[in-house]
């Protein structure tokens, strides 16, 4: 899809590329509930909890709400036990958020004396908090002016301004951070990096982006909206098989507990080698996906003589109190034990 040669430069024009966005953002803007609280707690939760899980999917199971219904403020989460911080996290995935979201709470209680530091480049000191969040804090919390580019952002910027260059790279990262701050209304940072985000979200979409409807197309440098933004290369997936025990003893069944670092303390099947289920014919086989392994897990039934370390056995009416990795308690459920 050709588009005709932009009549304005956002930077040279930017009072009113200002303007004209943040007019299309009074009618537009949705009501989400994190846009509803200025919260600096809240606000973390939320931003934490969209990184690598979609709006839709944090929306339609009220995952915000309810994570704050358990932990309302930094006090709550900061004496609360590993295995509760899990189990309000199930099935968001990626686990360490939730583990730096405690750490965030004790770091602001320890170092910061309760006070929510409002600054980026104090936020940016916290555990698991990057540029992007530190910006959203301030801005989202307390209406600092921090620029702040997420993916929506990064792609509306590399259109907009007709950057060609990867926006993952160091060096495409540098240029969209340095014109998102270029761009930034001082006076409302809250309203306008909401309305880029929501531009990226709405308008300026990956596939398929509504040119005929943006509000900000006559700024538009880009030629070629769907060749935008570039990428670097993906890494490949790497293909694993598992093979896992159903083990049960008086209506309790083996379950171990992980130690790699993303999914430590998560409760998952028993893994054997394959030598050891050699013999043995599966009762399952599952796909399942995980960060960028495609694994293929087969169960098979079979009492374990010697429980290995961190493996234990757990009541099936306590099953649903525990952490457990989506895809085990995916097959668990399926298994109505
Ligand atoms: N994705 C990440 N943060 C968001 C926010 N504050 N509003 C909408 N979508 C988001």
């Amino acid at each position: 899809m050709e588009k005709p040669t932009a009549r304005r430069h956002p930077l040279k024009n930017v009072r009113a590329f200002r303007t004209t966005l943040l007019t299309w953002f009074k009618d537009n803007a949705q009501n989400y509930p994190w846009r509803e609280t200025t919260d600096p707690w809240a606000i973390l939760v939320s931003e934490i909890m969209l990184q690598q899980t979609t709006v839709a999917a944090v929306i339609a199971n009220r995952r915000f709400e309810k994570f704050l219904e358990q932990f309302p403020d930094i006090q709550s989460i900061a004496t609360a036990s590993e295995s509760e911080i899990l189990r309000a996290w199930e099935g968001l995935g990626y686990y360490n958020r939730v583990r730096n979201l405690q750490r965030c709470a004790q770091a602001i209680i320890k170092d910061f004396d309760h006070h929510f530091p409002s600054e980026a480049g104090q936020l940016i000191t916290l555990p698991g908090i990057g540029k992007y969040t530190a910006g959203a804090v301030s801005s989202f919390a307390f209406n600092k002016a921090a620029p702040i580019v997420d993916a929506n952002i990064a792609r509306v910027i590399s259109r907009l301004f007709q950057i060609t260059m990867a926006i993952d790279s160091n060096a495409g990262q540098k240029i969209i951070w340095a014109k998102a701050e270029q761009l930034l209304e001082k006076k409302s940072p809250r309203s306008f990096n909401s309305a880029l985000m929501e531009l990226g979200q709405k308008i300026c979409s990956a596939r398929l982006p509504s040119c005929h409807r943006c509000p900000v197309k006559d700024f538009c440098q880009c030629h070629d909206p769907e060749a935008l933004p570039t990428k670097k290369p993906r890494k490949a997936f790497e293909l694993i098989t598992e093979h896992a025990l159903l083990s049960l003893q008086n209506e309790k069944i083996l379950l171990s507990q992980g130690t790699d670092t993303r999914r430590k303390g998560l409760w998952k099947l028993p893994l054997r080698s394959v030598e050891e289920c050699a013999h043995l014919t599966p009762l399952l086989t599952r796909q399942y996906q995980i960060t960028h392994h495609k694994v293929t897990l087969h169960l098979y039934r079979h009492e374990v003589k010697e429980i290995q370390e961190r493996e234990s056995y757990h009541p099936f009416s306590k099953l649903q109190e525990l952490p457990i990795a989506t895809p085990i308690r995916k097959i668990l459920n399926d298994l109505t034990l």
